[in-house]
């Protein structure tokens, strides 16, 4: 390249020297010339900026009639808009499309099919180690399957038991659409409480005017609360009207140095036209709120009603019903328009003997009733110790302001025995014979025979 380069220049060296002046002229001319054709192209330029804006103002000024044009691009895409429909449209037949795959479903046959296929694979690998992985294979369901069932069968037993033991509700939803929750009894009273559906809050049953609870407290139909000791392994007359009759059988314990023996209310006698009623607890060495300890006879014959909350049972001669409260050891007996009772079983636990002194002995938890009464057609001449509650003229002499004001009088109440309605203070009229009638008693209950009694009202059990 270097070379060449020197030869050119001096090629033009050599030019140079040799050329006239008169080619210098020529040049001038040319070069005159290529001016003049430069401005020619310029204005040539100038022409097509010209032409550019007239191009630019003819787009200006037909500017209008293109929109037309443009205009109509809308509607194509109106057009557009008419498919939305259609895709809209589209999608229930992908919905029907769907439906196809599902009744071919296969895949579900295929799932099954696999398992086929796996239990053909594992054998391979089972026959290459066949002694461990059967063995071990077969004790894992076992042991899996069973404990299964003792968990389904442990959880049932605990469950229901809660909530029928405490659990109370208002069950008179129409009168009451509010008070639905169901709530849990007053620690005072865990498992003798209803629902207030005035108040929608749990009431103890042990505080109300009708109450027979404890040792044993009574709270009259004044309303006032007092004590009734009698005696225990003795009868009492609790009311006694004209057209009903109720003993209480007292039980209790015997305290060294006491200055008198704890008693509780075991078991109620009631007549009424006829019928005989008896509501006991049965003798109990230990107790299980589970189990059901409570003893109904009806007219000389057991009354079996199904350990169920709600199930109820239904006298045949008698507007008499037995409603179970919860499915052990409670129940409501009902007679129409003369009286409920609403009972609960319970034992003296070892806090309370330890708390009172009751001097609870092994072999026996003292099992009693509380119980609540509400009746609905006394008459005014009605008596007992709690009947004479009820009386409108009946004036109470205790000292309401003392911490236990005890009402005396063992012997204006006191029975010959269980139906015996030959208190001083009884009312009954049916009761007099009825005196000569073996009584009831729940350590009898077992092995009981009766029948008719001699007046065709009563019932004679014999052992
Ligand atoms: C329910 O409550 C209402 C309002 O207190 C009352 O009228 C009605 O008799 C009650 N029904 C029952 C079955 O107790």
């Amino acid at each position: 390249m270097a070379a060449v380069a020197k030869w050119a220049l001096l090629l033009l060296l050599g030019l140079a020297l040799l050329a006239p002046a008169a080619q210098a002229a020529d040049n001038k001319d040319k070069d005159k010339e290529k001016d003049k054709e430069k401005d020619r192209d310029k204005d040539k330029d100038k022409d097509k900026d010209k032409d550019k804006d007239k191009d630019k103002d003819k787009n200006k000024n037909k500017s209008p009639p293109p929109p037309p044009p443009y205009h109509p691009p809308p509607p194509p895409p109106r057009v557009p808009s008419p498919p939305p429909p259609i895709v809209s449209y589209s999608p229930p037949p992908v919905v029907s499309s769907p439906p196809p795959p599902l009744p071919s479903s296969p895949p579900p046959p295929v799932v099954s099919s696999p398992p086929p296929p796996v239990p053909s694979s594992p054998p391979p690998p089972v026959v290459s180690s066949p002694p461990p992985p059967l063995p071990q294979s077969p004790p894992p369901p076992v042991v899996v399957s069973s404990p299964p069932p003792p968990l389904p069968s442990s959880p049932p037993v605990p469950v229901p038991s809660p909530p029928t033991s405490n659990v109370v509700y208002c069950k008179n939803t129409t009168g009451y659409p509010t008070c639905t929750a169901p709530a849990t009894c007053p620690k005072k009273c865990p498992q003798s409480c209803h629902m207030d559906c005035d108040t929608c809050k749990p009431v103890c049953d042990c505080n109300l005017p009708g109450a027979v609870c404890e040792d044993p407290r009574f709270i009259g139909g004044d309303g006032n609360t007092f004590y009734f000791h009698g005696r225990r392994d003795r009868d009492f007359c609790l009311l006694s009207d004209v057209n009903l009759h109720i003993n209480g059988h007292f039980i209790g314990s015997h305290v060294p140095g006491a200055r008198r023996d704890p008693t509780w209310v075991q078991a109620i006698a009631v007549q009424f036209s006829g019928h005989r009623l008896y509501v006991g607890a049965r003798k109990t060495a230990a107790w299980d709120d589970d189990t059901d300890r409570l003893a109904i006879v009806y007219d000389g014959a057991p009354v079996e009603v199904q350990g169920v909350a709600n199930v109820r049972w239904e006298a045949p001669s008698s507007p008499l019903s037995v409603t179970r409260t919860k499915a052990a050891n409670g129940v409501l007996v009902e007679l129409a328009g003369v009286f409920k009772i609403t009972v609960i079983a319970v034992p003296i636990t070892e806090e309370d003997s330890r708390v009172h002194s009751y001097g609870l002995r092994d072999g026996d938890c003292l099992a009693h009733l509380d119980l609540a009464f509400r009746f609905y057609s006394l008459t005014d001449d009605v008596h007992g110790v709690l009947g004479q509650t009820y009386r409108s003229s009946y004036v109470n002499r205790l000292d309401v302001a003392a911490r236990m004001p005890v009402m005396g009088g063992e012997r204006d109440f006191a029975a010959s025995g269980l139906f015996a309605t030959d208190c001083p203070v009884a009312r009954f009229a049916h009761g007099r014979r009825a005196d000569a009638l073996a009584v009831a008693s729940d350590e009898l209950m077992t092995s009981v025979k009766c029948s008719a009694g001699l007046d065709g009202v009563g019932v004679v059990c014999k052992k």
